[in-house]
C-alpha cells in the first residue's frame, strides 16, 4: 500500500446513512474536509455501490465495509468487481480461504482489510460459535494468518490494535473505529480511543461515524479530528 502523504487520508467518515440523497448531501457539506468515505451494508445495499463510483469519480477514496465471506471463487470474482468501482479498501472475514480468494482477486489500488473476530464477540459468543480459543488468541491467529497470506491490514478495536500490531509488523494497516474526540458523545461505543491516543497507538486509519455525521457541522468535526490526529 502506498504511503499515507495527506493527513486526511488518516480520517475515514462512516457513511451510515440510509439513503444516497443524504450521503450526498452530508459528503458536500464536509467538503474538503474529509477524503475518505466508509460504505457498509445500510448504504450499500441500498444504491451505495453506484454512489461509491461516484465519490471515485469526485476524487475521494472509498472504504467498502461489505465484509465478504463465501466460497473461493465467489469472493474472488466479487472483489474483481469492487476492484472495478475503484474502492480502496474492502472488508473480508479473516478465514485462510476466504482471505486467498480476496488477495487473488484483488486488483490496482484495492487493498484488503480482514476482520478478525468482530467485537461483538465475547468468549461466549466464540463458543457458542464452536470455536475453541479465547478470543484474544482467535485475534492473534487470524491477523498471522492474514500477514502470511499478504493481506493488505487488520480492522480491529483500539485495545487490540498493540497486540495486532505486534504480529502483523509494521508495513500492514491497521484500521480502527470505536474513536471518539475527547468530551465527544460515546453513544453506544464502550471502549473506545481518542484520534491522538489512535495515532500514537500506531492505527493507520480512524473510521468515525456518529461524531462527524451527527455533528451540527460536519466539516468542522472532521477537520477537528484530523487536526488532532496531525498534532499527537
Ligand atoms: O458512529 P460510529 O463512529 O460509532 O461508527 C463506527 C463505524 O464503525 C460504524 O460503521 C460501525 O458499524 C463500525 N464498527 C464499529 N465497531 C466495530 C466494528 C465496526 O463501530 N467493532
Amino acid at each position: 500500500m502506498s504511503p499515507i502523504t495527506d493527513p486526511r487520508d488518516r480520517l475515514i467518515v462512516a457513511l451510515d446513512i440510509a439513503d444516497v440523497a443524504a450521503a450526498r448531501a452530508l459528503v458536500e457539506r464536509i467538503g474538503d474536509a474529509a477524503t475518505f468515505y466508509k460504505i457498509g451494508y445500510r448504504l450499500g445495499y441500498n444504491g451505495g455501490l453506484g454512489f461509491a463510483r461516484e465519490l471515485v469519480e469526485r476524487g475521494l477514496k472509498v472504504f467498502l465495509d461489505l465484509k465478504l465471506h463465501d466460497i473461493g471463487n465467489t469472493v474472488e470474482e466479487g472483489v474483481r468487481s469492487v476492484a472495478g468501482l475503484g474502492a480502496r479498501f474492502l472488508t473480508v472475514h479473516a478465514y485462510p480461504q476466504t482471505m486467498r480468494a480476496a488477495v487473488r482477486g484483488r486488483q490496482g489500488d484495492l487493498g484488503i482489510l480482514a476482520v478478525t473476530v468482530l467485537t461483538s464477540y465475547d468468549e461466549a459468543d466464540a463458543a457458542e460459535a464452536g470455536y475453541a480459543l479465547p478470543v484474544s488468541e482467535l485475534v492473534a491467529k487470524r491477523s498471522e494468518q492474514a500477514r502470511d497470506i499478504g493481506i493488505d491490514g487488520i480492522v480491529c478495536s483500539a485495545q487490540e490494535a498493540r497486540a495486532v500490531r505486534g504480529v502483523i509488523g509494521p508495513d500492514r494497516l491497521i484500521v480502527t473505529p470505536g474513536i471518539r474526540p475527547a468530551g465527544s458523545d460515546l453513544t453506544d461505543q464502550k471502549r473506545v480511543m481518542t484520534p491522538a491516543e489512535a495515532r500514537i497507538a500506531g492505527i493507520d486509519h480512524v473510521v468515525v461515524g456518529r461524531p462527524i455525521t451527527g455533528a451540527a457541522d460536519p466539516r468542522a468535526a472532521a477537520r477537528a479530528i484530523v487536526t488532532e490526529m496531525e498534532q499527537a
